[in-house]
């Protein structure tokens, strides 16, 4: 059973990723090609991003530290610990971030790396402030995987202001070489303090660590703010946004890159305004997901 399963998952990627891989093969394969298997995930710097990033930074702390106060005590308000503030960007920095983001040689490079054609989809920048009245294990801040796109997406990450492990903030994520595509993790238990997506599709702390050797295989990102982060959140585990000091922010850049043909996607803009293609997607990833096989512990 756990052969055919393994079989189905991997042919229902290869089917839907098919067309961006043949897109790929036939636009840009030969030159910079870096496709590694094992790896699923990038962390490396790139200058233009660096500086543009930099910028964002100093203009979002400096110029628009006011309006960033009013937000987390406003959002304090109605216990929360995020928003999203990109519409705080002049249209100057927009375009600048657009068009680094947007570039077809950067575009290219991840492609090849991931192995099948790469499209932008959007970007957001997040704000994450502490909140001394949430709990650790809640939401995002426990371990799940995305169910945003059926298969492919690439999220791709950057702080853009300092981290370290006192302020918390730090994203951390356990590689696809660690916990497999086509594995899974469950509780052993309910946690009847838990909301019900909560108990249904994320993972406590304590029962992700009962898992051998997983604590090696963490990788904590986000100390390095010249750094980005691109994985496929949809098929790694992964957790973050805890800011543990008071008055720490943290300010992320999110960037949705996704499968050259890629209809099964919450960021599809007729995801929402089809029926059939927001069904056809929920049906398909639920399918998905039991195609997993449960890792035991
Ligand atoms: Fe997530």
């Amino acid at each position: 059973m756990k052969l055919i399963k393994f079989i189905f998952f991997k042919l229902t990627r290869l089917i839907y990723l098919f067309p961006s891989i043949l897109i790929l093969r036939i636009k840009g394969l030969k030159k910079n090609y870096i496709y590694n298997r094992d790896k699923k995930f990038l962390i490396e710097s790139r200058k233009e991003m660096q500086s543009i990033l930099f910028e964002i930074e100093n203009f979002l702390l400096t110029e628009k530290k006011n309006e960033i106060d009013k937000i987390i005590s406003e959002y304090l308000k109605q216990n929360k610990y995020y928003t999203e503030i990109e519409f705080l960007l002049s249209e100057n920095l927009q375009n600048k971030l657009l068009k680094t983001l947007k570039e077809k040689e950067f575009i290219q490079y991840l492609s090849n790396f991931f192995g099948y054609q790469l499209k932008f989809n959007s970007f957001l920048i997040r704000l994450n402030f502490f909140n001394s009245t949430l709990p650790d294990n809640e939401g995002p801040k426990m371990w799940h995987r995305d169910n945003d796109s059926f298969f492919g997406q690439i999220k791709l990450f950057s702080v853009l202001n300092n981290l370290d492990t006192k302020t918390g903030g730090l994203f951390s994520f356990i590689p696809q070489k660690f916990i497999k595509d086509y594995e899974f993790v469950s509780n052993s238990y309910v946690d009847h303090n838990l909301s019900l997506q909560d108990q249904r599709s994320r993972v406590l702390n304590s029962e992700m660590n009962k898992i051998r050797d997983v604590g090696k295989n963490i990788i904590e990102f986000g100390k390095n703010k010249n750094e980005f982060l691109a994985v496929d959140t949809n098929d790694t585990y992964h957790k973050g946004g805890l800011m543990k000091q008071q008055g720490s922010l943290r300010l992320l850049l999110q960037v949705i890159y996704e499968p050259h043909y890629n209809l099964l996607s919450n960021y599809n803009s007729m995801y929402n305004r089809n029926i059939l293609i927001t069904s056809i997607k929920n049906i398909l990833t639920g399918f998905k997901n039991r195609l997993r096989t449960k890792i035991e512990i």
